[in-house]
């Protein structure tokens, strides 16, 4: 059965192989992975799980900001291909996102498929359009989770970096205005 721990910074390899073996090379045209350019992600709530003593899922969070408003942006979430569909990826995610509560943050926003991340609790942002991403998102996969009383429901406007570690990294990932959805 797997277990689930702090990502050490010693992790970093087999983390970054997961997500290129999960998402390709395409990943960093993703408008998830451009808010990501220039921040780092949020450490105490990278977890990985681990079966065996070895590492085989990966979940980060992002900072966000919404329409001036703190935010989490969950993801990349990999789970080692041949140990799929054994309860991984929604352990990996409850484990987290529980973290996340604990620690105060209020909401979760997601670019992902509604009938997996709904094993959580994730749902469409509605009516689409009132949370807009800076770039090209099929707005039914739009996903967002309270993780305190009607805080999803509070968020509305343009998502955005939610402040910048690394302005030269970010220099190189302009992030659009916003699109309509
Ligand atoms: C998506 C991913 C994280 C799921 O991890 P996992 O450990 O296999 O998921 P779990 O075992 O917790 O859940 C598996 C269940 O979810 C279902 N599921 C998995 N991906 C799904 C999807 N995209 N849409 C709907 N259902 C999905 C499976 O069919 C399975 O259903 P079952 O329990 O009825 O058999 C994993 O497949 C992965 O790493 N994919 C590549 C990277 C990726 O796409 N990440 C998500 C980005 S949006």
């Amino acid at each position: 059965m797997a277990t689930y721990r702090s990502e050490k910074p010693e992790d970093g390899p087999a983390i970054d192989a997961l997500v290129r073996q999960g998402f390709g090379p395409g990943r960093y045209a993703k408008t998830a992975y451009r808010l990501r350019e220039g921040v780092g992600f949020l450490s105490e709530l990278a977890f990985v799980a681990e079966l065996d003593g070895k590492l085989v899922a990966t979940v980060r969070y992002w900072p966000i900001d919404v329409g001036g408003k703190s935010a989490l942006m969950l993801g990349p979430l990999a789970v080692r291909n041949e140990l799929r569909g054994q309860g991984i990826g929604i352990g990996l995610m409850e484990h987290s996102l529980s973290a996340a509560r604990q620690r105060g943050h209020r909401a979760v926003l997601l670019v992902g498929d509604e009938p997996y991340y709904g094993r959580v609790g994730f749902k469409a942002v509605k009516p689409f359009g009132r949370i807009t991403m800076p770039g090209p998102v099929d707005c039914s996969r739009l996903l967002g989770l309270s993780l305190a009383e009607g805080a999803l429901e509070s968020l509305s406007g343009h998502v955005g970096r939610a402040h910048l570690d690394d302005p030269v990294a970010a220099a190189s990932a302009p992030l659009a205005v916003p699109t309509k959805q």
